[in-house]
């Protein structure tokens, strides 16, 4: 990445333009988050409603001030634990913020990358830059430049390139606009070691709030119907639906007498399955199979992230509805 393109990407962003960039969680549509009009060409680009708040990224800590209310003390212990990094909270805004950025709400997402294009970009141009996932709306985020030009093409004014990212699903969101801080959002940084860091319990529930309006149950979905499957009836799963082309991600081989028409090793560890999930998933869209299925990760800490993501790209069963009982 050279000092030229970011400089253009710079002046572009204070033109009210859209930059796609790279972070180290997956890539953002940015724009100047103090330029309106740029704002709704952010909600336009994705189609995104527009009482789905955006999250702002600073280059520093230091510039917390800028954007929120008041900072509480836990917000100080995240930040120099966590920042630079894949954490994103939640804090009182400040007034002056507009609402397309809160979504009405009066609070506001920040975040410190580190990707050191994003670093680059954030201290080249100055202020603070809104940046939801540079994907359309409800789809996985790019984790590649790639990615970003397949989907929103001309509609963003430039992508900077900068690789793979390296966490590649979102960031962990914290909440802590509220007495007891919550995680709205799992990701690389696990409650555990936010809840080691304030040195206090969680709020209960926490991590799946409804209050994030991301958090749908139709989010982060690639095109084809994705079914999670446990690992030991996935072969049953595709011999059950021997009609439909069926492309398999799963953490073992593929069994010699597999009747999928495509198989797909997915790594063994959470953050390796994490960094390349979304591009696996494009991928598997893009084969030419009719469905896809996942193999059901385990259920431990490690995985909360993963399974989040997974479970929300999943299309649920038709449920049965018993026949009514008359009289
Ligand atoms: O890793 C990430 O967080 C990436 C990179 C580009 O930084 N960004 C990202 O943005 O995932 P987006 O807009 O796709 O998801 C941000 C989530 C949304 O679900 C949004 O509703 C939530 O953060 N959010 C943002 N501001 C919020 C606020 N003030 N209160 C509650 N939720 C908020
Ligand atoms: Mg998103």
């Amino acid at each position: 990445m050279t000092e030229e393109q970011i400089g253009k990407a710079a002046l572009l962003l204070r033109q009210g333009g859209l930059v796609a960039f790279p972070t180290e969680t997956v890539y953002g549509l940015g724009a100047d988050a103090s330029n309106p009009a740029a704002l709704k060409r952010i909600f336009a680009a994705k189609g995104r409603p527009a009482d789905h708040p955006l999250i702002v990224h600073i280059a520093d800590m230091s510039d917390l001030k800028n954007w929120v209310a008041e900072v509480p003390r836990a917000a100080w212990l995240l930040a120099e634990k966590f920042w630079p990094g894949p954490l994103t909270m939640v804090l009182k805004r400040a007034p002056h913020v507009n609402a397309l950025i809160s979504g009405g709400q009066d609070s506001i997402g920040l975040r410190v990358p580190a990707h050191p294009v994003a670093q680059n970009l954030l201290r080249a141009f100055g202020g603070g830059i809104a940046a939801p996932s540079a994907n359309k709306f409800g789809r996985l985020s790019p984790t590649a430049a790639e990615h970003v030009r397949q989907e929103l093409g001309a509609a963003v004014d430039m992508v900077l390139d900068g690789g793979n990212c390296e966490v590649g699903i979102e960031s962990t969101i914290v909440d802590l606009t509220r007495e007891t801080p919550a995680i709205l959002r799992p990701g690389r940084i696990s409650a555990q070691q936010i809840g080691d860091a304030l040195l206090a319990q969680l709020g209960e529930n926490g991590l799946d709030r409804p209050r994030v309006p991301g958090a749908m149950a139709s989010h982060y979905s690639p095109l084809l119907p994705l079914k999670l499957v446990h690992p030991d009836q996935i072969e049953t799963y595709v011999r059950q639906h021997a009609g439909t082309a069926i492309a398999v991600l799963a953490r073992r081989g593929r069994p010699r007498d597999s009747k999928a028409a495509l198989w797909q090793v997915a790594p063994e560890l959470p953050d390796d399955y994490a960094r390349t999930l979304y591009a696996a998933l494009r991928r598997l869209d893009d084969s030419g199979c009719r469905m896809i299925v996942v193999e059901d990760p385990p259920q431990l800490p490690e995985w909360v992230a993963v399974r989040d993501r997974l479970v929300r790209a999943a299309t649920p069963e038709p449920v049965q509805v018993p026949a009514a009982k008359v009289g």
